[in-house]
């Protein structure tokens, strides 16, 4: 026979990939997904689709009612404890618990302290059998921006980078397009798509001039940040107009008042200018002023896709979660590599990851993982 807890962690599954979808619109608000099931049946589904619009719960509920299902007595599958506070929307705590469901199944606590326990609370205290964790690993990575930005008041940084299978990230031009090919590069967009914002250095843009979009896939182009300390990127100083600026891109630099002129035009182009205070050992925006900058925003990702110096930067500062390596099958010989501007002593101090994991992307390998200084989830 098969045993319960089996049941209920394939109902999480599909709880699971329903949540998924809202990868595109839900954030800040966490990506959540409702399943209700009745005698093994599927009776309702739902997923939070959009921040401000109805939650997982109350969707499967009402979906449920439209196939003209009869609630009672059903189990609810759900991602994320229910909502126990008045947010954008009414609480799913107390909807749940008059509608007649009798056990509820919650992938994991809500890390929001505002919630944590209490929606399970109004639950039990309704009478309702409450089964959890439940695929919590799954259900925690999901939201890992919600979780880290509630844990850290900092956004979950992703650093993605191509390279040869010698870490090469560009030649020793500079020259870098394209190392991987088109599945990687598809690949790379839907991570984008999957953040709330992608961050280069300067340096990448004077060089590459990138549009830093999701236009290889369907999806939300994040917000674009560019770091820029002397804001050399602003029009009239380079010899050519860079795509990124626009709405929807943040220069964050340095606060230096002799940047007026430079600050103006780049405003001009509807890009917005964040003056930060640089870092005293460095010299450069500290990053984590960034950071503080971009939860302030409500950014709970963000993929680092600069060269190696923006990198090492959030290498050194471990204010990084995971890495997304795309290495294509070359060597790419002298030229900027992951890992240029530190040295280690010994071995126990090399950066290392855990959770790893490698899969094959078209004709090159996508290596991920978690830095190990990044705190457990
Ligand atoms: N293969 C890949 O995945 C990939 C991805 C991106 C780029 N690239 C290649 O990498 C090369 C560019 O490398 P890069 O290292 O110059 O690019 P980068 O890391 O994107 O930009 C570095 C610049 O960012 C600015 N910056 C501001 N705050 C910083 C901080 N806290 N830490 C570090 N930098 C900070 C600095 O310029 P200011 O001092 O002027 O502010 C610095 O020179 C190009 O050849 C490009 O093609 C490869």
């Amino acid at each position: 026979m098969t045993s319960k807890k089996t049941i209920d962690e394939y109902f999480m599954s599909r709880a699971l990939s329903l949540a998924w979808r809202g990868v595109d619109g839900a954030s800040p608000n966490p990506r959540v997904g409702c399943v209700l099931t009745k005698d093994g049946r599927v009776i309702g589904e739902g997923y939070h689709e959009r921040r401000g619009e109805a939650h997982a719960e109350v969707n499967a509920l009402n979906d449920a009612k439209a196939r003209g299902e009869d609630i009672r007595d059903a189990t609810a599958y759900v991602t994320l404890e229910p909502c126990s506070h008045f947010g954008r929307t009414p609480p799913c705590a107390p909807r749940l618990a008059e509608s007649g469901v009798s056990r509820v199944v919650v992938g994991s606590l809500d890390p929001n302290p505002k919630v944590s326990g209490a929606g399970i609370e109004i639950l039990r205290g309704a009478g309702l059998e409450i089964a959890m964790p439940c695929k919590e690993k799954e259900c925690k990575w999901l939201n890992r921006g919600f979780f880290r930005s509630f844990a850290l008041h900092r956004p979950w940084v992703t650093l993605k980078a191509a390279a040869g299978l010698d870490g090469r990230m560009a030649l020793y031009n500079g020259v870098s397009n394209w190392i991987t090919g088109d599945v990687a590069r598809d690949w790379a967009h839907l991570m984008r798509a999957e953040h709330d914002g992608i961050l280069v250095g300067a340096g990448t843009i004077r060089k590459d001039n990138p549009r830093l979009t999701t236009r290889r896939v369907c999806g939300h182009s994040p917000t674009r940040v560019v770091l820029d300390s002397h804001l050399s990127i602003a029009p009239g100083v380079a010899p050519v107009s860079y795509d990124v600026l626009g709405e929807g891109c943040i220069v964050m630099t340095t606060e230096q008042k002799h940047l007026a002129e430079r600050r103006k035009s780049i405003e001009e182009t509807g890009a917005e200018v964040v003056a930060l205070p640089a870092n005293s050992e460095s010299d450069r925006i500290d990053l984590s002023l960034v950071m503080a900058e971009l939860y302030a925003r409500e950014v709970r990702s963000v993929m680092v896709e600069g060269g190696p110096k923006i990198l090492s930067s959030f290498i050194k500062e471990e204010l990084c979660d995971s890495l997304a390596l795309f290495s294509a099958a070359s060597v790419m010989g002298e030229g900027p590599g992951l890992g240029d501007g530190f040295s280690l002593e010994t071995m126990n101090d090399v950066v290392r990851l855990r959770d790893v994991r490698v899969r094959r992307a078209g004709g090159d390998i996508l290596t991920e993982g978690v830095f190990q200084c990044s705190p457990v989830l």
